[in-house]
Formats: structure tokens, C-alpha cells, sequence
């Protein structure tokens, strides 16, 4: 990029309890019928989205000033409260295309777990809460689970050559899962 190329520094709005960013350049939303095959209880998930007229299950701002290597990008992701089953509200779940591009999470309210796992196998997770940087390093693949009983919403920070590799997690998910047990929320590995 050359100086004159440069975006303007700048300051972006964010809503810390909504999540909204007013400025936002997309913006897209999941509802629980988008998420087949990512919940262990897919009686339970057909019975929600019949039940409750699909409602949405986690909402993504970004803003994303160019597309130049070199630059960041950034936005938010809002998991709003609920379980599919004893299975806590999640997101898709992904690697970055590039693997060893890393990212942050940032909660602004909420609270929740990160679950990583890498293609050696290994697996691990990470808190979520506002006061704390969650720190994603390169080829670790990363999903988000809401724990609370309000909005969890964090601000995430990537490389923009990064990209999203969602296929590699389809059909068989993250291995480890993060349901409810006499009222809090248990790590467990995929049955
Ligand atoms: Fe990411």
C-alpha cells in the first residue's frame, strides 16, 4: 500500500450492549435453521425452530475499510442467550483460511467460553468475558459459545487476508461441546 492509499485513521461506534456498529460496511445474521448439523440435538433443534418460528442465534457486524494485505479489519458478534437441548447457543465455528494468521476477541458484555482445537487433534478452551483479551493464534480453529442468560458480545480484530474456512469443521463439528449440568455450563468432549 502506498501512503496516499492509506485509509484516514478513524474512530467506529459500537454499541457495547447491542453490538451494533452503525458504520458497519455487511451484516449478517444466523438463525438456529442455519445451524443444522452443528448442535448434538437435532430433535431438539427442529423443535425450536418449529416452536419459536426459527429465531436468530448469533448476529455478525464488520467493518472493513479496504481489502489490502496488511491491514486489519474488525467487528462484532452477538450470541444472544439459549440452548438446542442442554447444548449453550454457538457460532459456526472456523479456521482461517490462511492457518497462521491469528485474531482477538474482546467481550463488551456477556459472557462465554472460546473452543479451539488444531489439525494435530489437540483441544482447549478459553474465557470470554468482558476485562480480558481472548487470544486466537494461528491454526487454531475457533467457536463461540454464549454461557449467560444475556447477549454475549465481543469485538473481534483479524488480519483481512485471513478468510474463513468453515468446510473443514462441516458434518462433524468442533470436538468438544459446552452443554448445561445442574446449571452451569461443562466442557465436555463430543460423544
Ligand atoms: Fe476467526
Amino acid at each position: 500500500m502506498k501512503i496516499t492509499d492509506s485509509p484516514l485513521p478513524s474512530s467506529i461506534a459500537i454499541v457495547a450492549e447491542t453490538g451494533v456498529i452503525p458504520q458497519a460496511t455487511a451484516h449478517y445474521r444466523k438463525r438456529l435453521s442455519d445451524l443444522r448439523g452443528l448442535f448434538l440435538d437435532p430433535a431438539a433443534l427442529e423443535q425450536r425452530i418449529r416452536d419459536e418460528n426459527d429465531p436468530v442465534c448469533y448476529e455478525n457486524y464488520a467493518f472493513n475499510n479496504g481489502k489490502t494485505e496488511g491491514d486489519i479489519f474488525f467487528g462484532t458478534t452477538i450470541i444472544y442467550p439459549g440452548k438446542v437441548g442442554l447444548e449453550y447457543h454457538l457460532t459456526r465455528g472456523h479456521y482461517h483460511r490462511k492457518r497462521d494468521h491469528a485474531e482477538t476477541y474482546q467481550a463488551l458484555s456477556g459472557r462465554g467460553l472460546v473452543l479451539f482445537e488444531r489439525e494435530d487433534g489437540t483441544t482447549c478452551t478459553a474465557e470470554l468475558v468482558p476485562g480480558k483479551v481472548t487470544y486466537i493464534p494461528p491454526f487454531w480453529a475457533h467457536r463461540s459459545v454464549n454461557t449467560g442468560k444475556v447477549p454475549l458480545v465481543f469485538l473481534w480484530t483479524c488480519p483481512v487476508e485471513a478468510g474463513h474456512d468453515y468446510e473443514a469443521l462441516r458434518g462433524r463439528g468442533m470436538r468438544q461441546v459446552v452443554v448445561e449440568r445442574d446449571g452451569c455450563p461443562c466442557i465436555e468432549n463430543r460423544p
